[in-house]
């Protein structure tokens, strides 16, 4: 029997799904292990089982045991492994797309919603039960009627773009390359972010994280929006230069700021908790049991389909 290591504790009909088909190095504890005890517990291990946390980059692939041959990250992201390092090394790396586009573009909704409607401001006055309503008391911005412009259109970009049109939402969008009139279901392309930025009144920012992504949204991006525009994050923090987008916000260009996810999770940068008009939620894209449940049976299948030397569904590499 093939060993894997599972780096975090996941559900439990997870855990005996894959104790019935592989040796299984359990983290009962779950614990969040460092790349050096990742490289020490996986050690005589053929495979390794990961999470969004675990940090693999090219020096941890490295010093990998040359038993291990495959990575299946039990996530849709894969920008905590250098899977060009791995490649290198012979390692597989699969991921797990699919199964939480549902979940995480409702998560991106609910950032877009919560922050234009000032979700985080009502909840504190809700609490203090001496509210007084009144005709201008927490006015937000309605969806309805706006123009949303997503940035990176993939699965979860298109969930997001289904989801607005029953708001009212006017779709746009921009991508590396334009989609298929199928795909795109009436969405308006652009070929920049320049002209996507200009039209947009909402911003749902939906790119995965690589190289050329990270602080994309920066300075100088921020600067082709519209004053008063909401802006969603429920992609990664990476994309984000978070002094540019504190400084957006405290200019009025950003009228809200919505984000699941953080550049050095679970840290905060500290301006976003200073500030009222910001909607915070710890990294719960995916987070649900449905969903955790499918991502960690999709992640088992990559592993049981390489070890019966089928090419994984999902082989990013
Ligand atoms: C993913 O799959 O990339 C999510 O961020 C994990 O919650």
């Amino acid at each position: 029997m093939k060993k894997i290591f599972v780096t975090r504790k996941l559900l439990k009909e997870n855990e005996e799904k894959l104790k019935e088909l592989f040796d299984v190095k359990l983290n009962l504890k779950d614990k969040i292990y460092s790349a050096q005890e990742i490289i020490e517990e996986s050690k005589n291990c053929d495979g390794i089982l990961s999470s969004v946390t675990d940090p693999i980059n090219a020096e941890t692939i490295s010093k990998l045991s040359s038993s291990i041959k495959i990575i299946a990250n039990g996530a849709v992201g894969f920008g905590n492994i250098d899977f060009k390092a791995a490649r290198i090394k012979g390692i597989a790396v699969t991921n797990t797309p699919d199964v939480l586009t549902d979940a995480t573009a409702d998560i991106q909704i609910l950032l877009l919603l919560g922050a234009s409607r000032k979700a985080y401001e009502g909840r504190i006055a809700a609490e203090k039960q001496n509210w007084k309503w009144s005709w201008d008391f927490l006015l937000g911005k309605q969806m309805s009627n706006k123009r949303l412009g997503i940035l990176g259109m993939g699965r979860i970009g298109r969930g997001v773009a289904r989801r607005a049109k029953g708001f009212g939402m006017e779709i746009h969008y921009h991508n590396r390359s334009r989609l298929s009139p199928e795909e795109e279901d009436g969405a308006i392309y652009h070929h920049d972010i320049k002209s996507l930025f200009e039209q947009s009144e909402f911003l749902s920012i939906n790119c995965p994280a690589t190289p050329e992504t990270t602080k994309i949204i920066n300075k100088e991006t921020l600067s082709y929006l519209k004053d008063n525009t909401v802006v969603g994050n429920a992609a990664r923090g990476d994309v984000v230069d978070d002094e540019a987008m504190v400084e957006a916000i405290k200019s009025g260009k950003v009228f809200a700021y919505g984000l699941d996810v953080y550049n050095g999770e679970p840290k905060i940068h500290p301006e976003y908790l200073k500030l009222k008009n910001i909607f915070l939620l710890p990294h719960l894209g995916s987070a649900t049991k449905r969903t955790r449940w499918d991502m960690a049976y999709r992640a088992t299948k990559n592993l049981e389909d390489f070890f019966n030397n089928k090419k994984p569904q999902d082989l990013i590499n």
